[in-house]
């Protein structure tokens, strides 16, 4: 099976970096990166730390108002499409580059499999719900990371090509634990014991576009006994730069570089809490057991949220602060709502029943 792959954001080359791995051993993948993410520490950090091959075609997309960036992944990926003629195309997450693979592809005969299907918050104001929801409804091939994902697909009338397979997030994170327990000197070189600092990531538009609320966050975190470690995102540091908040931040927090992925994942696992509105991250602290602050007020990671493990603040600065200070009151156990941590084999199989 020849499959086409379209990523370009950072969560996409960590949910391709297991799967693509799984699937190159029996079958040919075509990569196509289309350029939504194109600094060093957003992008490459993730290929050369973690093997994912070269993209054989590389869009240079870049940055600008949605349409417009929507627009030019579109013509990128029916150009390439035509050129290779896949029998499937794949696609991740719910980024712009999603939604352009899934709009070019449901133009067409060839099937169409969408990774982290079925996810819902349910806030439509969330650019990324949108691209949640039309992806799904253009695929053929929708695979699930649980069986409330699934539910949602039914709740829209999508039973058809429906495969739980657990998240590809967590195979991602087992294939990285170990590596980032023994190698990474990240805690080291930041000066910061485990178990004694909160981890923080910002980039939702909500919360970085609005010069108020990203203060309230910043000003939050800034009143946190413990030490807070901040990999920053470029939106995140422009707009503290635009707002005037930028000084004051590099002050009172830790405020660094996109980490990459091994560091992140190290930094995540010793952290005493994680605070952020990033989805995957929300993931990743239930994963390595580390209790989780969501700076959001409605998550499509709702199962994190039941167990106990995940708590919605939304931009509240007295909720973030309260939420991060004191113990937290944590469940004996964790279920595993996300499956075993071998979703990338699930994915093949389903990928292989679709066009074989
Ligand atoms: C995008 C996704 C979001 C995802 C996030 C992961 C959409 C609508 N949003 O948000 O769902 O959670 O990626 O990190 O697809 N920039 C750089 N260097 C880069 C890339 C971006 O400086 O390599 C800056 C630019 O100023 C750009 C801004 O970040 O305008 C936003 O980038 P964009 O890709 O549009 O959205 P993200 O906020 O990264
Ligand atoms: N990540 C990383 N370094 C960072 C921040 C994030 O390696 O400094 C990884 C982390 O594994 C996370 C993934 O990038 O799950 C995607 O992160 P992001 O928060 O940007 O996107 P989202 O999951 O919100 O779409």
């Amino acid at each position: 099976m020849k499959i086409l792959t379209v990523v370009g954001a950072r969560p996409q080359f960590v949910k391709a970096y297991p799967v693509s791995r799984r699937l190159r051993r029996d079958h040919e993948e075509v990569l196509v990166h289309t350029g939504q993410h194109y600094d060093e520490a957003l992008s490459d950090v993730f290929f050369d730390e973690l093997g994912i091959p070269e993209p054989d075609h590389h869009l240079g997309v870049g940055s600008g108002p949605h349409g417009e960036q929507t627009a030019a992944m579109i013509a990128g990926i029916e150009d390439r499409l035509a050129d290779e003629d896949p029998d499937l195309v794949l696609c991740y997450g719910d980024t712009n580059s999603t939604l352009a693979a899934g709009i070019v592809a449901s133009k067409t005969e060839i099937p169409l499999a969408h990774v982290e299907a079925g996810l819902r918050s349910d806030d439509r104001g969330m650019p990324e719900e949108v691209n949640r929801v039309l992806t799904d409804h253009a695929a053929d091939c929708l695979l699930a990371p649980g069986e409330a994902a699934a539910e949602n697909l039914r709740a829209e009338g999508i039973t058809d090509g429906v495969f739980v397979t657990g998240d590809v997030m967590y195979d991602a994170v087992l294939l990285v634990r170990d590596r980032a327990a023994t190698r990474s000197t990240m805690l080291a070189d930041l000066g910061v014991a485990a178990g004694e600092y909160v981890l923080a990531t910002v980039h939702r538009a909500h919360n970085t576009d609005d010069p108020d609320r990203l203060a309230g966050i910043l000003d939050a975190l800034a009143a946190v006994d413990d030490e807070v470690v901040f990999p920053a995102h470029p939106r995140t540091t422009d707009a503290m730069r635009e707002y005037g908040l930028y000084e004051d931040a590099a002050e009172e927090l830790t405020l660094v570089d996109p980490a990459g992925y091994v560091d992140f994942v190290a930094l995540v696992a010793d952290a005493r809490a994680v605070a952020t509105d990033s989805g995957g991250v929300q993931k990743e602290a239930f994963f390595l057991d580390t209790p989780c602050v969501t700076l959001r007020d409605t998550t499509e990671w709702t199962e994190t949220v039941e167990a106990g493990w995940n708590v919605l603040v939304g931009s509240d600065p007295d909720r973030i602060r309260e939420a991060l200070t004191g113990a937290f009151d944590l469940p004996a156990d964790r279920p595993q709502p996300y499956g075993e941590g071998d979703a990338a084999s699930a994915v093949t199989t389903a990928l292989e029943s679709v066009a074989p």
